[in-house]
C-alpha cells in the first residue's frame, strides 16, 4: 500500500489514535496474553508487535509448523512465547487447550481473533450444512467455550476479553456471507450480553468491528477486485491501543451513519440486493 492510501485510509475507513508503544510495554509488563488465531494474518502480526513487551504470549492455532516458525522468531526477543497446536472447532481439543492453560497459570488478556469467513450463493450450499456448522464452531461455540473455561482466571486479574469483530454484524445482512456473518454476529451478541455481568467481575470487554482488512480471508472474493481495506499494521495498531484504553466498543466513526442506513433504508437495500442477484443470474 502506498504511503498516500494508506494515509486515506487510516483517515477515513478507520481513523485512530497510535498506541503509546512505551505505555503499552509499562502497562503489559509481566501480563499473559492469549491470542487465538495466531498463525496468520491479524493474531500473527499482532504476537510480532508485542514481541519487545515483557510479557508471556500464548499463540494458538491449527498449523503447528507455522506456530513454531514465529516461536523461534520471537526466541531472541523479550517475550516468553508458548504455542499450542489446536482445532478450536473441535470440542474436545478445546477442553484439552482449556485444562493446559490451567496449568499455566494466570491469564490477564484473551484475544478472540482465530475466524473463518465464507462466501457462497445460498443455492451452491444446499448439500453443505458444513459450511454452517464449521463456522458456527469456530466463530461462536469455540469463543463460548474458551470464555467460559478462562473466566476464572481472567476474573482473578481483573483481565480483559478482546473480540476482533467484524463490521458487518453491525449492519444490514448480506447476500453470500450467511454463514459468516450469522456465526460472528452470535458471538458479538453473546459477549454483549455477557458484558455487564463480566464487568462486574472486573473483566473488561472490547469488541472491535474491523471493516475488511488485508489478509489472505479476504483474497479469495476480492483478489481481482480492489476495495479499501486496513493494512494489517493498521489493524494491529487498533487492537494494541485497545489492550491499553480497555474501552468497550471500537468501531469506525461513519459506522453509525451506515449503521442508522441500515435501518432506515433496509428495504431499499433488500431491493438493492434483489437487483444485483438478478443482475448476476442474467449475466
Ligand atoms: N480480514 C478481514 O477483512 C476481517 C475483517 C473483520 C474481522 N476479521 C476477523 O479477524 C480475525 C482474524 O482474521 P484474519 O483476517 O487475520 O484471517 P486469517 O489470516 O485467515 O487468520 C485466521 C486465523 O484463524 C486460525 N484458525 C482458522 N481456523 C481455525 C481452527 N479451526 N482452529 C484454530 N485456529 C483456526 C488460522 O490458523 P490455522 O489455519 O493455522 O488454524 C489463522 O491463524 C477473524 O476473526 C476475522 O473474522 C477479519
Amino acid at each position: 500500500m502506498n504511503t498516500l492510501t494508506a494515509t486515506l485510509t487510516k483517515y477515513l475507513l478507520f481513523p485512530y489514535r497510535q498506541p503509546d508503544k512505551a505505555a503499552l510495554n509499562r502497562y503489559l509488563q509481566n501480563k499473559t496474553i492469549l491470542i487465538t488465531g495466531a498463525s496468520y494474518g491479524i493474531g500473527e502480526a499482532v504476537a510480532e508487535m508485542l514481541a519487545d513487551c515483557q510479557i508471556r504470549l500464548i499463540l494458538v492455532a491449527r498449523t503447528a509448523e507455522k506456530l513454531q516458525q514465529i516461536q523461534q522468531r520471537l526466541a531472541s526477543k523479550s517475550v516468553d512465547c508458548h504455542i499450542f497446536a489446536c482445532d478450536l472447532t473441535n470440542e474436545e481439543q478445546c477442553s484439552e487447550l482449556l485444562n493446559q492453560l490451567q496449568q499455566l497459570g494466570d491469564i490477564d488478556i484473551f484475544i478472540n481473533n482465530a475466524g473463518k469467513s465464507i462466501c457462497r450463493p445460498l443455492m451452491d450450499s444446499l448439500d453443505r450444512l458444513h459450511d454452517f456448522q464449521r463456522t458456527i464452531r469456530l466463530n461462536y461455540l469455540a469463543p463460548v467455550q474458551l470464555c467460559l473455561g478462562l473466566i476464572p482466571l481472567l476474573k482473578k486479574t481483573r483481565g480483559q476479553i478482546v473480540n476482533v469483530s467484524a463490521l458487518n454484524v453491525l449492519l444490514a445482512p448480506t447476500p453470500y456471507w450467511a454463514a459468516y456473518q450469522a456465526s460472528k454476529t452470535a458471538f458479538d451478541q453473546w459477549l454483549r450480553c455477557a458484558e455487564p455481568e463480566l464487568k462486574l467481575a472486573k473483566i473488561a470487554v472490547s469488541s472491535i468491528y474491523f471493516p475488511l482488512v488485508n489478509t489472505r480471508m479476504i483474497a479469495p472474493v476480492y483478489a481481482d477486485k480492489p476495495v479499501p481495506a486496513l493494512s494489517v499494521e493498521q489493524a494491529v495498531e487498533i487492537i494494541c491501543r485497545t489492550l491499553l484504553t480497555r474501552k468497550s466498543c471500537i468501531r469506525p466513526w461513519w459506522s453509525l451513519l451506515a449503521q442508522l442506513a441500515s435501518v432506515t433504508f433496509h428495504q431499499l437495500w433488500a431491493g438493492c440486493c434483489r437487483y444485483y442477484l438478478k443482475r448476476k443470474s442474467d449475466e
